[in-house]
């Protein structure tokens, strides 16, 4: 087998620069590696160039924009580069359609234009989540249509990407890689270049199949544990017990390898991977017989949140008014989650359509979300400042709480909005202290099971 010598070779060429491949890439050129990104999409890329980030991860633009000065982070929309670099890693999108079913159009069109390209020695590192056997059963036979032998010619292994958006850039530092390779010696290619690249510990599977299945796992869980929050948000509401104070307390028992560790509820669970790869593992089970019974019921749990948090709002607001003009709800945060300005399958949306739904005026303003982007998903343009949001609300809703956010002394908004002003708390989990405040100065406070 002409292997990848054992000496690191820094040239990397990452193929699909949306949220994962462009922290990937600004990443290893901030560890020492000549980078290349290459998308297809050329207004991703012209907009690289012109300095401006489309991808809302703190952190990212500036890293991007030192990289590409630098002139050893490059992005292009053209695969030539693929044939300098020693590693090639794929972080192309893979979505499920609306049958559920995986659509692997984008990976397919990166692994054939790969095909053309790979030569002897080479690493291919793919990170997109995929259903368990994707890797064999499709990559493989596109990359060796051009006549290399996966696993002799080139190293093949599958590495999950496990990040999360709003930390993306330190768990890059951070997080183990898990490593699969189509056998032991593409295993040991990968690993030599996760830790001599980012440093980072790898954790070894026997198989392509058992990393695939390892992210998927991840997912599933932490859907899985988010619906039991949600439900126990629910409950708490229930009989005026505040559910962050049961979690912490319940959190402190030792179980396995660490504690019982129960996420926190929320207006709704969004972005572009826990709405997808449940599915993905519980469409792939189905393929062999098994039926994942707690897939479907954590994702009704989770995607009925945002209902539960419209209803909240209009409830509280229905009890305190005295008749006449339409509600005025401000919500603050738009994205699927804190400090990410994507807005992909977030539950906000939902929010928002059922307070229109109600006859409420609803503004948005988030600092991360791309104004553009707001305009489009919700169909109406962001306020341009905090206080334009604000003036005369008689809700101001926390859906997404950015660290910007946190600056913000809410009591200090006291005069800008209405009398008996409602705060709805979807994800700031403001402290017992501060809500003890607010209602001094004569808010009203719900949270999520609060
Ligand atoms: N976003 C996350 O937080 C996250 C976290 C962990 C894993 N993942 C997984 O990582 C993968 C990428 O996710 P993402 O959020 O970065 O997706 P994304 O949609 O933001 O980015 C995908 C990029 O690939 C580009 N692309 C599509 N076809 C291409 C081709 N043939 N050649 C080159 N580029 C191509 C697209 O133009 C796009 O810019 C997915 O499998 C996702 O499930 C995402």
């Amino acid at each position: 087998m002409s292997s990848p010598s054992d000496r690191l070779d820094t040239r990397v060429c990452v193929v699909g620069l949306g949220y994962v491949g462009s922290c990937i890439a600004a990443s290893l050129w901030l560890a020492g590696a000549e980078v290349v990104g290459v998308d297809t999409d050329p207004g991703l890329i012209r907009d690289f160039n012109d300095g401006h980030c489309r991808i809302r991860e703190p952190g990212l633009p500036e890293l991007m924009a030192k990289g590409l000065a630098s002139g050893r982070l490059t992005v292009t929309t053209g695969y030539d580069a693929v044939g300098s670099a020693g590693t090639v890693i794929v972080t192309v999108g893979t979505p499920i359609d609306e049958t559920g079913a995986f659509a692997e159009t984008q990976l397919r069109a990166a692994c054939e234009e790969l095909g053309r390209r790979v030569r002897p020695g080479q690493l291919l590192v793919f990170k997109s989540t995929v259903p368990p056997g994707t890797t064999r059963d499709l990559v493989i036979p596109l990359l060796e249509r051009g006549g290399l032998v996966c696993g002799e010619d080139v190293a093949v292994a599958f590495c999950p990407e496990r990040l999360s958006e709003g930390s993306a850039l330190a768990e890059l530092q951070t997080l183990p890689v898990v490593v699969g390779g189509l056998g032991p010696a593409d295993a040991a290619a990968a690993e030599r270049f996760w830790r001599g690249s980012l440093g980072v510990e790898v954790i070894r599977c026997s198989s392509l199949e058992a990393a695939e299945t390892v992210k998927l796992a991840d997912n599933w869980w932490l859907d899985h544990n988010i619906a039991l929050a949600n439900e126990l948000a629910r409950y708490c509401a229930s009989i005026d017990v505040d559910v962050l104070e049961v979690i912490a307390a319940a959190n402190s028992i030792p179980k396995g390898s660490g504690n019982v560790n129960i996420l926190l509820p929320s207006v709704g669970v969004g972005g572009s991977c826990l709405t997808k790869d449940p599915w993905m593992i519980a469409r792939a089970a189905r393929a062999n017989g098994v039926e994942l019974r707690t897939v479907p019921t954590a994702r009704q749990v989770n995607d009925a949140m945002p209902a539960y948090t419209a209803g909240l709002i209009l409830d509280e607001l229905a009890r305190s008014s005295t008749g006449g003009d339409p509600f005025k709800v401000a919500v603050l945060g738009v994205a699927f989650k804190n400090n990410t300005g994507d807005l992909r399958a977030t539950p906000v949306l939902p929010v928002v359509r059922a307070l229109r739904a109600a006859g409420a005026e609803v503004a948005l303003f988030d600092p991360l979300a791309d104004e553009g982007e707001v305009a489009a998903v919700f169909g109406t343009p962001p306020a341009p400042s905090l206080d334009d949001a604000i003036g005369g609300a008689d809700c101001l809703a926390l859906l997404a709480w950015h660290d910007e956010f946190s600056a913000i002394d809410l009591g200090l908004l006291r005069e800008r909005v209405a009398r008996s002003c409602l705060i709805v708390d979807g994800r700031a989990y403001l402290p017992r202290s501060t809500i003890t405040r607010l209602q001094e100065l004569g808010f009203l406070y719900r949270g999520i099971g609060r």
